[in-house]
């Protein structure tokens, strides 16, 4: 039966979730606002930069949103107790979609080079890649609760995208030119990889009974 400790932090973790979420979604309107919503005009500087490689662009682009938007859902409790189904076809387009928008990434970075930033985008691709097969591969095999957890640390190599662009969009880094981009992007590339199995560890801690002698102590 819940407790009402039990009851009271079950409440928090859900509000935080529902903080994160908003926040997440601001920094996605912050994105179109500031810079893709260029790429809607023809003559914009994003447009000319993408144009020579335009088929690509789609190629990379389309499956990264798509795997952008339908990640988010995959982390509602909600969604997956009462619609199962859709939380499995969704998971199925999310990993279909990185599987082509991570190489098409590294393609884009070796026609539209930045300097420094190729093997940024050669890292991040093979970390999407990796915890995302890790992941199918645990679902597969009926490891429900690691399927989570390297669900948890696939979305992030995707959420990068927003919070680069997010970051770059503050006038002081954006006047630190390339450099300033270069540290952005490794920042959150190395963010990405280390926040989330920290956050899982630290989930394991909560749950964890403490040893014996602390708990006389
Ligand atoms: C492994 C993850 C990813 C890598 C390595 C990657 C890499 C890249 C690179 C190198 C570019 C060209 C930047 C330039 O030089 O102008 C680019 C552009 C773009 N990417 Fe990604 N990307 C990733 C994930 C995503 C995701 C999740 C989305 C979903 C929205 C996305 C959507 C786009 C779009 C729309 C552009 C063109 C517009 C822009 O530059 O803002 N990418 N990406």
């Amino acid at each position: 039966m819940a407790t009402p400790a039990t009851t009271g932090s079950r409440s928090r973790a859900f509000q935080a979730k529902y903080i994160i979420l908003l926040a997440f979604a601001a920094m996605i309107v912050i994105v179109w606002v500031t810079r893709d919503r260029f790429l809607l005009q023809p003559d914009s500087f994003l447009r000319q930069r993408y144009s020579p490689i335009a088929p690509l662009m789609f190629l990379h682009g389309i499956p990264g949103a798509v795997a952008l938007f339908l990640g988010i859902f995959q982390f509602s409790n909600r969604l997956r107790a009462r619609f199962l189904q859709v939380h499995r076809v969704m998971g199925r387009v999310y990993v279909g979609c990185v599987a082509i928008a991570a190489p098409a990434a590294v393609v884009v970075a070796t026609k539209l080079p930045v300097p420094t930033l190729t093997m940024a985008s050669v890292i991040q691709a093979t970390g999407w890649i990796l915890t995302t097969a890790t992941a199918l591969y645990c679902v597969r095999t009926g490891r429900i609760s690691q399927h989570r957890e390297w669900m948890i640390r696939s979305y992030p190599f995707a959420a990068v995208f927003v919070f680069v662009r997010v970051v770059i969009a503050i006038p002081a880094v954006a006047r630190a030119g390339v450099l300033g981009l270069a540290e952005v992007v490794w920042s959150c590339i190395a963010i990405a990889c280390f926040l989330p199995s920290f956050m899982i560890a630290w989930q394991h801690l909560a749950a964890s009974k403490r040893p014996a002698k602390a708990r006389a102590a």
